[in-house]
């Protein structure tokens, strides 16, 4: 084999000597699989098929809208939204002297100059923010910044020091004992890191749970549960045990539970930090999804800046007890409050930095080098793409051929090695993906992943790499 490194950015220009030996099998997940997992412009489909599709269309009965007959809004404008929770002045001080802290405080101490000098700590200071009905509204900031303490005031867990919260225009610190367990069974619901989660019962018993308090009878509360297991995607894990759930598993049962009493208000604190990061961004996508349909309010604590940026309709940044600014993402990134939240935002975003073995997706087309040209034509056609890779007997990548070149070889009785690009695009899976970009945004094809040693293990799509940005 022969490699020359093509850039910096260990984009390996890939040459390798074609081999016709012997060829075992090809593991089963380099096979054929769906097509559908290949974005659309990968695929092609020949004339004949587009004239067939194009017959069909034409006999099915007219469905047509004009434009102008179902206008699709595309103003940006956000619609009016009202407020839901307003925070006035609140401060929460642990400790035994507030009075002493308060006054030092007020006099221009410090949180950790106060906790020093009085023993009291300043958890939250003097915040004050309003929380709209629908939106996702995330609170960011180092670890003792505040977030869960402020959260924790929103449902009562927490008992202000000063300061005031109002839901929809009542004081919730001056609910009665009974109003109170209303608004806590009714109108808010929480959503744990360690998802809290009760073992003895299964998926059904968890998410049912709540209704069950609420002594709503068993088949309408199933009939809900089953609805919010099949929203979260566990449809058909109702009876499964909790500890043999994963990590995301048991966080989407988490939110199901939640869901099912149909809160006005969801509060989250930090739910997906302790998933991995692959399984987090299928649950970021699908809290958007369900919340979008919900039209749920959710309240969002995260240590996470892309996460903070992906959810949020605003995001309120915390130092030491105080929200520093509070802004939609976009506004919080080019106009940043001060050099605290622009470096915030900078380290935290190098900080996640993805490889390409966490995007990398199998390729639908592989043939072997000894394959005939019919076989790989074959292949592409029941895939619906244009090219396949071509791998030796050791799964090494030995090139890429196109349904051009294999109808060549076809023809003139050649092989595939004789036809196939050799010199294709190949990159690492430890590789971050930001130095696959520029040439990502370029190439027409994938770009093939390679273990070190030349074995062929995914690829890159142009669309994968992009939505990383
Ligand atoms: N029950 C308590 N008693 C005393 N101090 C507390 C208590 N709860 C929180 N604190 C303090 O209040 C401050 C804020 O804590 P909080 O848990 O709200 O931070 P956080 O932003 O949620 O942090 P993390 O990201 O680690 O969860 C910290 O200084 C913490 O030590
Ligand atoms: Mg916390």
């Amino acid at each position: 084999m022969n490699r020359e490194i093509k850039d910096e950015n260990n984009l390996n220009k890939y040459t390798q000597e074609s081999k016709t030996k012997d060829i075992n099998e090809i593991p089963d997940e380099y096979k054929i699989k769906d097509a559908n997992e290949l974005p659309d412009e990968y695929k092609i489909r020949d004339t004949d098929e587009m004239n067939k599709l194009e017959d069909e269309e034409k006999e099915k009965p007219k469905k047509v809208f004009k434009l102008n007959e179902k206008p699709v809004d595309i103003s940006e404008e956000e619609p009016e939204r009202k407020t839901l929770i307003e925070v006035k002045h609140l401060s929460k001080l642990y400790g035994p002297d507030h009075k002493a802290a308060i006054k030092l405080r007020q006099e221009g101490d410090t949180k950790a100059e106060v906790l020093e000098k009085t023993g009291v700590t300043i958890a939250l200071w003097d915040n004050s923010l309003d929380i709209k009905e629908g939106e996702i509204f995330v609170i960011i900031g180092l670890s003792g910044s505040g977030k869960s303490t402020l959260v924790r005031c929103f449902n009562l867990l927490n008992v202000p020091t000063k300061g005031e919260i109002t839901f929809r225009g009542r004081d919730i610190n001056k609910l009665s004992k009974k109003e109170a367990i209303e608004f806590k069974r009714e109108n808010i619901a929480m959503v744990f890191q360690h998802f809290g989660l009760m073992s003895h019962r299964d998926v059904l018993g968890n998410v049912e749970y709540g209704l069950e308090v609420k002594g709503m009878d068993k088949t309408e509360r199933e009939k809900i549960a089953m609805k919010m297991i099949e929203m979260v995607g566990l449809k058909g894990n109702e009876h499964k045990k909790i500890d043999k759930l994963s990590g995301g598993m048991k966080q989407r049962v988490g939110l199901a539970r939640a869901l099912a009493n149909d809160p006005d208000v969801l509060l989250m604190d930090e739910p997906f930090s302790a998933l991995d990061p692959l399984v987090r961004n299928d649950m970021q996508f699908e809290l958007l999804n369900i919340q979008k349909r919900l039209g749920t309010t959710i309240i969002f604590i995260t240590h996470d800046i892309d996460e903070a940026f992906k959810l949020g309709d605003r995001v309120a940044i915390m130092k030491d007890g105080e929200i520093i600014q509070i802004a939609t993402p976009e506004e919080m990134a080019t106009n940043p409050a001060d050099e605290y939240v622009e470096r915030f935002i900078e380290t935290a975003t190098k900080k996640n930095v993805i490889s390409v073995g966490n995007i990398m997706i199998k390729p639908s087309s592989v043939v072997r080098l000894k394959d005939s040209p019919k076989f790989a034509i074959a292949t592409m056609r029941s895939n619906k793409i244009s090219s396949a890779y071509v791998v030796n007997t050791q799964m090494k990548l030995a090139g890429v051929v196109t349904i051009e070149q294999a109808v060549e070889a076809e023809k003139y009785d050649k092989k595939i090695s004789e036809v196939m690009y050799r010199d294709i695009l190949t990159t690492t899976p430890n590789t971050m993906v930001n130095d696959v970009i520029s040439t990502a945004q370029k190439a027409r094809y994938p770009i093939a992943v390679v273990e070190d040693d030349g074995t062929f293990v995914g690829i890159v799509t142009k669309a994968d790499v992009l939505a990383t940005l």
